[in-house]
């Protein structure tokens, strides 16, 4: 494409260039896909206010996110696989996002390892928690985000039980993937998705894979993870967490009024008012409706409130969605 003018733009790209499984894992949602389909549309409803003959000269969004400097009031949200839709993909987006003047997340589920990112970026980046069963792999997962000078803890407490996405399940995105004769035919037709991802440094759960026992075979390691998201987690787990992560801690995933009313009880700095980008629980309320009524809430309790333009904080952004429904 020889000009990239939109968002729009490069999710046609994402498109011709990735597999489809990939993409479509990127750009779909979960069931019915209504509260995907609510959240792009939810957002058009915003408008900004235009005001005229004021000098503009001088503009900036340079802000401060939990006391730090950012260029804008943006951070790279949490995104599974990534390294999938790239070769070592969270090592390019931390990189970009850091030259950017912004924090980049990285998800429990990327493909790079904390380590694999800490030794090939200069700064601090955000790491992302999904507490797992098995609690000694987690202790171990938060102390290897200390050890990496992790500057912010972002506990995703959305994916107790994982939303069906059914795009996914017709794509066979498995682990080990499902394989098929035209799956076969799409990847040999994105030669270049083929190289960078064989030049990557890994193809699995970096995060998962060397450090829990019999998650090196593929089989295994799907039967492991499918297995060890925790339904019990609950409020007293937060006590545990910050008994062993003693930096910034940010409570992912919140949709009601009361519960950013408990998040700020717990000692955590911040609240991102998601609904997992439309992936999980679907008929849930449009993430920014629910962030109007909790920022309003939770200033009360001087907590930081992430997403949406009506926000008084930030937004924190998974993939950008244009004015479109999904196709
Ligand atoms: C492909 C994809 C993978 C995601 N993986 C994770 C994840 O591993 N952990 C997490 O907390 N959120 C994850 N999310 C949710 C995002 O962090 C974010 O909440 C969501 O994308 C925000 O909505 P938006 O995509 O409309 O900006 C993922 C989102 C996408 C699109």
């Amino acid at each position: 494409m020889k000009h990239i003018t939109c968002i729009e733009d490069l999710r046609q790209l994402h498109k011709r260039r990735v597999p489809k499984a990939f993409f479509d894992y990127a750009d779909r949602g979960s069931y019915t896909e209504d509260t995907l389909r609510a959240n792009s549309e939810d957002l058009q409803q915003i408008k900004f206010r235009q005001r005229i003959l004021v000098d503009v000269s001088k503009r900036s969004l340079a802000t401060t996110i939990l006391g730090e400097p950012a260029a804008m009031p943006l951070i790279l949200a949490p995104v599974g696989l990534l390294g999938m839709q790239h070769g070592d993909g969270e090592i390019y987006a931390c990189r970009a996002a850091q030259a950017a003047g912004i924090p980049f997340t990285q998800s429990t589920m990327s493909i790079c390892s904390i380590e694999d990112i800490a030794a090939s970026v200069d700064k601090p980046f955000w790491f992302q928690l999904y507490v797992m069963k098995d609690r000694g792999f987690i202790k171990s997962l938060i102390e290897r985000a200390i050890t990496a000078k992790c500057s912010a803890l972002v506990l995703t407490v959305d994916l107790q039980v994982i939303g069906q996405r059914h795009q996914d399940i017709k794509n066979g995105m498995t682990v080990p993937p499902e394989w098929s004769l035209s799956k076969l035919l799409d990847f040999a037709s994105k030669p270049s998705w083929v190289a960078g991802v064989l030049r990557g440094k890994r193809r699995s759960f970096g995060n998962i894979v060397g450090h829990v026992k019999g998650t090196e075979d593929l089989t295994k390691l799907s039967e492991w993870t499918a297995s060890q998201f925790d339904t019990t987690l609950n409020w007293k787990d937060i006590d545990w967490i910050r008994s062993i992560w003693p930096g910034k801690l940010i409570l992912k995933g919140i949709l009601d009024v009361e519960d950013a009313e408990l998040a700020a009880k717990t000692g955590a700095q911040a609240i991102v008012v998601s609904n997992h980008g439309g992936r999980q629980l679907d008929a849930r309320r449009p993430r920014s409706r629910c962030c109007r009524r909790s920022s309003t809430r939770s200033a009360r309790g001087s907590r930081s409130c992430s997403t949406a333009a009506s926000a008084p904080a930030w937004t924190s952004c998974g993939r950008s969605r244009s004015a479109r429904s999904p196709a």
